[in-house]
């Protein structure tokens, strides 16, 4: 494949941390191929777009961007277009025949076959492998790295999800919850630390139901347990969990451990227990309450932060207002809040209506939003005049001359540049904040 070695592969990434770390798995199969990744669009030979799915503007966006793509294609036609993710897995043959110039369509399971795709297309003809696997981790492939601060990366430890949680398409976009053999996650943590990496965030669709079974098992608190052992300097996170399987153990291996960040993203989807009986969240206010507790018990300064829909079918007003409830009773620093967006063949397509105004729903989501604006201040005003331990990413949006980073807690610290640089340990004083970010010195 000598007229391989030239080739050039742009990849774009849409949608969650998972794509952005199976666009890194991509890129990693692909460079083995004699493939070279560009970060120069205009240089590329085939440009993929790694696609979400899981709202419909998600999918409106990616469409828009195959759209521009197709004029660049006018200008050269020699250049090739593949669809990853979500997207092309659910949309399948139909992305081809909607989507003129697309070239290659390949689900979040075929990545290893995409050298043999694009060999496909080398005659001008279409390529499509968008099977699903119980097995693929990828587990043996050392991603390429595209993130540029060289400090933070993530590991995928898991993949696809089985929750069936009635308004997603996850579980049909990214097949059966599989977790990755733990040998090979320790050890591309361990590499990740000797290359000067300094924070690694475990990623899966549902971390804590993290399983391995072969050679003995390991549950997800043993996992975390082990990479937080490589090495005192090495910062652990994890995103996404699952309230259902929050545990105790798992609460306590995070308050045990200085180096396993006190963060934890805990979605709640919705304050009410009859909404969350609907999404089949399987488990209900109380349960969730009754975790935040615990966790507060043994995490007294941990950070929490959730995911929010508003406006889920047959969602009343009372419905809406136990979400709010819910959001000053656990004091959220951060949440990630989303009208809901009906998605084809999902249970709550199937089964429930779309019956929430789209007015209605708008007029929710922004009392969501600014109730959060108010908490997270609230928050970070209770921060001012502490000490916090900040590990530098890179220089602040504002201005080089200040650097920024993140505390343990997951909040966004900025403080002046002095002497110090990325990678840095550095205990900063909070002189003041915004809802977003807590400003200020380091101090001895
Ligand atoms: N509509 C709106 N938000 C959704 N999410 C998942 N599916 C939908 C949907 N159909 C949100 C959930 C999830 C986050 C990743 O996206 O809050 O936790
Ligand atoms: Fe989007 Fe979910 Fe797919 Fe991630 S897994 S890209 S959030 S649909």
């Amino acid at each position: 494949m000598t007229d391989n070695i030239t080739k050039k592969i742009y990849i774009e990434t849409y949608g969650c941390q998972m794509n952005f770390s199976d666009s890194e798995i991509v890129g990693s199969i692909l460079t083995d191929h004699n493939y070279v990744t560009t970060n120069e669009i205009e240089s590329a030979h085939i440009i993929f777009i790694n696609t979400c799915s899981i709202r419909d503007h998600a999918e409106q966006r990616v469409r828009k961007r195959i759209a521009e793509l197709r004029r660049l294609k006018k200008k050269n036609p020699e250049l090739k277009i593949g669809i990853l993710g979500c997207m092309a897995e659910r949309l399948k043959e139909k992305l081809l025949e909607e989507e003129q110039g697309v070239d290659i369509i390949a689900g979040p399971d075929a990545y290893r076959d995409l050298p043999r795709l694009i060999n496909t297309i080398e005659n001008g003809q279409q390529a499509i492998n968008v099977l699903l696997s119980a097995e693929e981790t990828y587990g043996d492939i050392s991603p390429v790295r595209f993130d540029s601060n060289k400090i933070s990366a993530f590991i995928s430890i898991m993949r696809g999800c089985q929750n069936f949680c009635s308004y997603c398409v996850v579980p049909f976009t990214r097949g059966k919850e599989r977790s990755r053999d733990p040998e090979t996650i320790i050890a591309e943590a361990k590499d990740l630390f000797e290359q000067g990496y300094r924070e690694l965030t475990l990623l899966g669709q549902n971390v804590n139901s993290y399983n391995w079974h072969e050679d003995g098992q390991t549950n997800f608190p043993e996992l975390l347990e082990k990479v937080a052992e490589i090495n005192p300097l090495l910062r652990v996170r994890f995103a996404t969990s699952h309230p259902k399987d929050i545990s105790d153990q798992l609460i306590r291996t995070i308050a045990d451990h200085a180096n396993i960040c006190k963060s934890i993203h805990l979605p709640v989807q919705s304050g009410s227990s009859r909404i969350l009986k609907l999404m089949n969240r399987k488990y209900d206010r109380e349960w969730y309450l009754d975790r935040i507790s615990s966790i507060k018990k043994y995490i007294p300064d941990c950070g929490l932060s959730t995911d929010i829909i508003s406006g889920f079918c047959s969602e009343t007003e009372a419905d809406h207002q136990e979400t709010l409830s819910i959001m000053e009773t656990v004091g959220y620093n951060y949440a990630f809040m989303f009208k809901y967006s009906e998605r084809p063949d999902t249970l709550a397509a199937k089964k429930y209506k779309d019956d929430v105004p789209e007015q209605v729903k708008s007029r929710r989501l922004t009392e969501i939003i600014n109730l959060q604006q108010k908490l997270s201040l609230q928050n970070n005003k209770k921060d001012v005049g502490k000490t916090t331990e900040v590990l530098v990413e890179g220089f602040s949006k504002k201005s080089e001359a200040h650097l920024s980073g993140r505390n343990s807690q997951n909040k966004v610290v900025v403080f002046p540049r002095e002497n110090f640089k990325v990678g840095d340990y550095v205990k900063v004083k909070i002189e003041k904040c915004t809802a977003a970010t807590l400003i200020g010195k380091a101090v001895q």
